[in-house]
């Protein structure tokens, strides 16, 4: 029988790779060939150049567990379903099998007795309805009824809920076919169909038929090759399969959430607190994972998410009248995924320590903030927290914007965001983009001195790539107006005369005067050009591409110098190994 979270993984690996597939690396979650982009969201993110139509040297028939991190929901976190980390199966056909095979391939895995054995009458499928520009898929339906699924439990449903991607405006994208579970409750209306969230239908896994590329006018170019990209939730799955109504009761989970109860002495018995549990269980996970990738909180990009996701748990911890908690929570998180994830064991110190640093930052102003917060709200006339105010609880008492929002609304308030963003560009001097970049998530600096290191970080990973050889790959790129700090894939460290190598070949295109141009394009753009890219989440939208002479083309979001001789000398001043395979390069500009 296959019930627990490691047997779904063991016979989903096996299942397909029976069926000729090869299984793929679990990715990093900060997706490797891009220094702006921030979480690998899916496990297709890792293979859009290959959904594109590079080679995989793989071959055509994949498979993988992937790590995923999610905010976009982030707000849902505390119902049954929705997670901020959470682990996905997934096959691919790269241009070779079709609905067809996918379909039954889906089929056989739920129900045959040797594999998830689920009653095929519990099982409802939903397909693409079509619309104006893509055909209602009739195809997929068609095999569902061969291989035993009946009309009535065949749905067709339209683009909100059967079409998958882009991740962007642009990019490769598809009519989609998902897969249900009936839970056996009663249907909460005539109209209830699996897209409804009464909890009747359980969703467990997601069939993309990926055929098309949406272009920046919005119209749909068929792509070179057909794909199937598909996706199984491993929480969700393993829920329905031990019988649970939520993923917090599976085994990745209780143990949490017990820990939880015990240090709070109080159980989940209310709705509010079941919701704070569940939110300090999801988030610091979350954060456990991100610190594995060696991110630590900050106010800038991943920094800041994870810093957001820690302080959150803290103030529901709080609600739970738990005062230091995190470390004592994180370690029980570690004990479930150090076998599965090495990261997680090697950085097992690291995670703890820069966790418990949060939370003693933190909890020194979150009193002080909250009796702020209370004071606002009462002076206020209108039901609008201004941006002001906001702004202050943020630079004086450490509250992330969304924290302020949640305590908004929880008393029915709403907050001046615009004006909290006014207020925000004012105090940092920062420019409209990189404000603009912030509140998508992510804040870059503009200063001159980080502008330059950007420049230097991509004559950097060129020279790397040509001392050391093109399997050199960007990991992560981090800039400070100091120092820029640069990782990247190599299996050994840099000799001496090598660091030399590299250094003078950039030094060598400094004075070379070498223009830096900015082209915008679509990212299969970029790719046919030859540009290094990244491979996120945003690699649907048009794309900056930097060109320095001829030497380096890299999508990036910037910012750069206009010629390479603004940069001055550049010095390699450390070169070590962070992780299994991957050595990290400090430099400076001088
Ligand atoms: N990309 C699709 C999803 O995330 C299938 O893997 O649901």
């Amino acid at each position: 029988m296959i019930k627990t979270r490691k047997q779904l993984i063991q016979a989903y690996l096996k299942f397909f790779q029976g069926k000729g597939h090869k299984q793929v690396q679990n990715a990093p979650l900060i997706p490797e060939h891009d220094p702006t982009v921030l979480f690998t969201t899916a496990g297709m993110h890792p293979l859009v150049p290959y959904i594109l139509g590079e080679r995989h040297p793989q071959g055509k028939r994949l498979v993988s567990l992937q790590r995923c991190i999610r905010t976009g929901d982030i707000d849902e976190v505390g119902d049954d379903l929705h997670l901020t980390f959470f682990e996905m199966l997934g096959n691919w056909s790269l241009g070779d099998y079709w609905k067809e095979e996918a379909i039954k391939f889906s089929y056989e895995f739920l129900t045959s007795k040797k594999w998830l054995g689920l009653d095929p009458k519990k099982i409802s499928v939903t397909v693409f309805g079509g619309d104006g520009e893509i055909p209602r898929d009739l195809d997929s339906a068609e095999v569902w009824k061969q291989v035993g699924i009946p009309s009535e439990r065949i749905f067709f449903l339209g683009k909100e809920h059967n079409f998958w991607g882009p991740a962007g405006k642009t990019g490769p994208c598809g009519p989609c076919s998902e897969m249900f579970y009936d839970t056996g409750r009663a249907k909460c209306s005539r109209k209830c169909n699996p897209s409804c969230s009464c909890g009747k239908y359980f969703e467990i896994w997601n069939d993309v038929f990926m055929e098309y590329n949406k272009l920046a006018d919005g119209k749909y170019e068929k792509l070179k090759q057909r794909n199937v990209d598909t996706g199984m939730g491993v929480e969700r799955t393993v829920a329905m399969l031990q019988n649970k109504a939520n993923v917090f009761e599976i085994e990745v989970f209780s143990p949490i959430e017990k820990r939880i109860e015990e240090l709070a002495n109080i159980g989940g018995e209310t709705k509010e607190r079941m919701k704070s549990i569940r939110i300090i269980a999801d988030h610091l996970k979350a954060a456990c994972f991100i610190l594995a990738e060696r991110v630590a909180p900050s106010n800038l990009d991943r920094g800041y998410v994870l810093r957001r996701l820690i302080r959150k748990a803290i103030r529901h911890g709080r609600l739970l009248r738990m005062q230091k908690f995190t470390k004592e929570i994180a370690e029980e998180i570690l004990k479930i995924y150090r076998r599965a994830y090495p990261q997680i064991k090697e950085h097992g110190s690291f995670i703890l320590s820069e966790m418990e640093k949060e939370e003693i930052k933190f909890l020194a102003t979150l009193e002080k903030g909250l009796k702020r917060f209370e004071d606002i709200i009462k002076e206020i006339k209108t039901k609008e927290i201004s941006g002001k105010d906001a702004f202050d609880l943020y630079q004086s008492y450490g509250f992330p914007i969304e924290m302020t929002q949640e305590l908004a609304q929880e008393r029915k308030l709403k907050i001046d965001a615009k004006g909290f963003e006014e207020e925000f560009k004012k105090h940092q001097e920062m420019s409209r983009q990189a404000t603009e970049k912030r509140f998508k998530g992510g804040l870059a600096d503009f200063s001159e001195k980080a502008t330059k290191l950007h420049t230097a970080t991509h004559l950097l990973h060129q020279a790397l790539r040509n001392v050391l050889g093109t399997e050199v790959r960007q990991h992560g790129s981090n800039i400070t107006p100091e120092r820029l700090r640069f990782d990247f894939n190599f299996t050994r460290k840099v000799t001496e005369e090598e660091i030399k190598k590299v250094q003078d070949e950039v030094n060598k295109n400094i004075k070379a005067a070498l223009p830096v141009k900015k082209e915008e394009m679509s990212f299969p753009e970029a790719r046919k050009q030859g540009a290094l890219a990244f491979f996120g989440e945003r690699y649907g939208e048009k794309v900056s591409v930097y060109s320095i002479g001829g030497y380096s083309k890299e999508v990036c979001g910037g910012p750069h110098v206009k010629n390479t001789k603004e940069l001055g000398h550049f010095r390699i001043v450390k070169e070590e190994g962070v992780a299994a395979g991957v050595r990290r390069i400090k430099a400076v500009l001088e």
